[in-house]
Parts: structure tokens; C-alpha cells; sequence
């Protein structure tokens, strides 16, 4: 009997064990398989299609029809990076988030009705001038310019164990919506769709030698 109790212990402590995994896309804002204007059902499909896609540098097989808007953005005296129109991965977020091409625009479609509003969780608009800047480039040069920026090119990022700032977090040697967000939701622990936890600023201060 003794036996018996300790072999159900042991068996118990097994299944009670957590089995850690990484969070995925399912369930997440950006799984959209439930919504009623994606009638295929599909996760990715409303941003990639394995056929016929879009071959964007900076996404593969994209397949939602790109914003084409005009931005305003960022400015402030203290800034040393220049800013340029949302471009990389960044015009691939505002093509849903800035509220002018409707969600269900996507595999060709154009006139769909369901757009984000001003309110909704993540709507982010037109004006990018009170977000964070986008679409810059952020080098060694910069970082020594501004004398409160780490060098991108050999600061890690403590999101791979030896990548850097520029390896893990920037695109093409920009910072993007990107550098900030996983889109796909993989990251283990972060709210927001964050690329790492932002506790305590832990992601501001990845970059930010404040
Ligand atoms: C809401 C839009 C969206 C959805 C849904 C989405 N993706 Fe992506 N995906 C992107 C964007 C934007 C990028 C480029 C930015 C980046 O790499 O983070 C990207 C990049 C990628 C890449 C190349 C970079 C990398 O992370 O390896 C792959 C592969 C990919 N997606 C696969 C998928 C698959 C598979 C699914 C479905 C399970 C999916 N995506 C769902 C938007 C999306
Ligand atoms: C296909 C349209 C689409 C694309 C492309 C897209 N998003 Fe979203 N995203 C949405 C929608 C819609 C929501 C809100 C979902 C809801 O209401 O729950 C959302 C929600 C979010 C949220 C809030 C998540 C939360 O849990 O609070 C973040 C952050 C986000 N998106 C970032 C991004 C970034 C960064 C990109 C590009 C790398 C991107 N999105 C690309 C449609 C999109
Ligand atoms: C410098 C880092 C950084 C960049 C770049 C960035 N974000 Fe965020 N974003 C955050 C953080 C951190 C949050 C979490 C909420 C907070 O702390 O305010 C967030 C929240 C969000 C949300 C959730 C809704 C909300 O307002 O709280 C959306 C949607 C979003 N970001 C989209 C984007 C898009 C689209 C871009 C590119 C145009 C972008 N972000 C660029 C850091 C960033
Ligand atoms: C991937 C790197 C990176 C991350 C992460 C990041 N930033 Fe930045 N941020 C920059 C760079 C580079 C600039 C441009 C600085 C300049 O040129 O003066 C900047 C600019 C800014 C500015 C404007 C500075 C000015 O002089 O007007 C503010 C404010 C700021 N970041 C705050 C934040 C906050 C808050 C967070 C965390 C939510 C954050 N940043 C995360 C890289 C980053």
C-alpha cells in the first residue's frame, strides 16, 4: 500500500508539473480566426498567404493591402534622429492600425468597411506626432551624439543570449513598431505584444542609457 501511495504521489507531482511554453499568436489581438469578416478562418492569412503574396523586404508573402496615408510625425527640440514617413515594418502595423484600410482588406480585397475607430484598443490614427518615433536610423553614430543612447551595434539586448540592440530589435538599422512589438505574440510573459517585459522600463532602458 505504501508503495502504491508513493507511486501516486510521484505520478501526481508529473502531471502537476507546469510545462512552460512560449505564448503563440492563437488567442491573442492579433488571432482574428474568430472574426466575423474573416470568412476563411485563417490566422495568418490575414497578413501572409503561402501563394501570390506580396514579396515585401521587410515581411514575407504579405497579403493586406498597404495604407497609403500621409503622417504626421515626431518632432522636438531634443531630438538628434531624423524621421522619415512610416516605412519597414511600421507601415505594415499603421495598414490596419492608422484606421484607413478596413481589416477585411486582405487576398485582394479593397472594399471592405470594418476599419479601426478612434477609441478602439489599438487604434493609433494619422498622427504619429505624440508616439514614440519610428522609422529612423539609430547607429553608433547616433548613440554618440546623444550621449544617452547605447551603442546598437554591441549593447545587448537580453532577448538572445548574445544578440545585440541592432541584431534582435532593429530592421534594415531602424527602430519600427517592431523593435518594441511582437506581432506574432511569442514572447512569454510580456502584455501589449511586447518584444520584452517593459517592467521597471526594462525595455525603454534597453536602449535608453538614462
Ligand atoms: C496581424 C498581422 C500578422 C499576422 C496575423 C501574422 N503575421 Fe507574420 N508577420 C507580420 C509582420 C508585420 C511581420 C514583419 C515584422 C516582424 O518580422 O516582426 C511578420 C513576419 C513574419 C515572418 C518573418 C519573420 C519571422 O518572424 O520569422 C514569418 C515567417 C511570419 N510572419 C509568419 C507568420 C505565420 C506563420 C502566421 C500565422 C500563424 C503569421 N505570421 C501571422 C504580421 C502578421
Ligand atoms: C490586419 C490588421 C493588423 C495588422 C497588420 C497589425 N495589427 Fe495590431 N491589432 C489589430 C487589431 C484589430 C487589434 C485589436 C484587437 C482587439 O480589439 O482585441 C490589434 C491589437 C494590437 C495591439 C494591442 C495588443 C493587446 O493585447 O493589448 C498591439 C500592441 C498591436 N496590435 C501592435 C501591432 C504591431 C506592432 C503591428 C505590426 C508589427 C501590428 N499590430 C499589425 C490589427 C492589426
Ligand atoms: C519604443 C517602443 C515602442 C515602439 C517603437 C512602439 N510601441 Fe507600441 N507600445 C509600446 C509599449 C511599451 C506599449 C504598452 C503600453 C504602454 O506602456 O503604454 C505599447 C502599446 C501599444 C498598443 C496597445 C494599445 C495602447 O495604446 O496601449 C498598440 C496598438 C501599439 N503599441 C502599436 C504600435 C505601433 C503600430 C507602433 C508603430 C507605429 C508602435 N506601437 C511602436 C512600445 C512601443
Ligand atoms: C530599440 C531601441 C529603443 C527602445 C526600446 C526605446 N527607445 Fe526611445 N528612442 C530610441 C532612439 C534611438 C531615439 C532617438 C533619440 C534621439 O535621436 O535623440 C528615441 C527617442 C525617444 C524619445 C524622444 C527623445 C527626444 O529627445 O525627443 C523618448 C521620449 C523616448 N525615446 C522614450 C522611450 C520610452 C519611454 C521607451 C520605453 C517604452 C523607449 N523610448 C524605448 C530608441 C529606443
Amino acid at each position: 500500500m505504501k508503495k502504491l501511495a508513493l507511486l501516486m504521489t510521484v505520478v501526481a507531482l508529473v502531471i502537476s508539473t507546469p510545462i512552460i511554453k512560449a505564448q503563440t499568436i492563437v488567442g491573442s489581438a492579433h488571432d482574428f480566426s474568430t472574426q466575423t469578416w474573416n470568412t476563411s478562418g485563417e490566422i495568418c492569412k490575414v497578413c501572409h498567404t503561402p501563394h501570390n503574396g506580396s514579396m515585401l523586404p521587410e515581411a514575407p508573402l504579405w497579403n493586406h493591402q498597404l495604407t497609403t496615408a500621409t503622417f504626421s510625425l515626431y518632432t522636438s527640440s531634443t531630438m538628434n534622429a531624423v524621421v522619415g514617413q512610416p516605412d519597414g515594418n511600421s507601415k505594415l502595423c499603421l495598414s490596419c492600425h492608422d484606421g484607413t484600410v478596413a481589416l477585411e482588406n486582405f487576398g485582394g480585397v479593397t472594399n471592405g468597411t470594418n476599419k479601426m475607430l478612434p477609441g478602439d484598443l489599438g487604434y493609433i490614427g494619422t498622427d504619429l506626432s505624440n508616439d514614440h518615433p519610428v522609422s529612423f536610423t539609430y547607429n553608433t553614430a547616433l548613440a554618440t551624439t546623444d550621449g544617452q543612447l547605447f551603442d546598437p551595434s554591441v549593447h545587448l539586448s537580453g532577448i538572445t543570449p548574445s544578440g545585440t540592440i541592432a541584431t534582435d530589435m532593429l530592421f534594415a538599422g531602424k527602430v519600427q513598431c517592431a523593435s518594441c512589438h511582437d506581432v506574432h505574440n511569442s514572447v512569454a510573459g510580456t502584455a501589449s505584444l511586447l518584444l520584452k517585459s517593459n517592467a521597471a522600463s526594462a525595455l525603454c532602458l534597453t536602449c535608453h542609457d538614462k
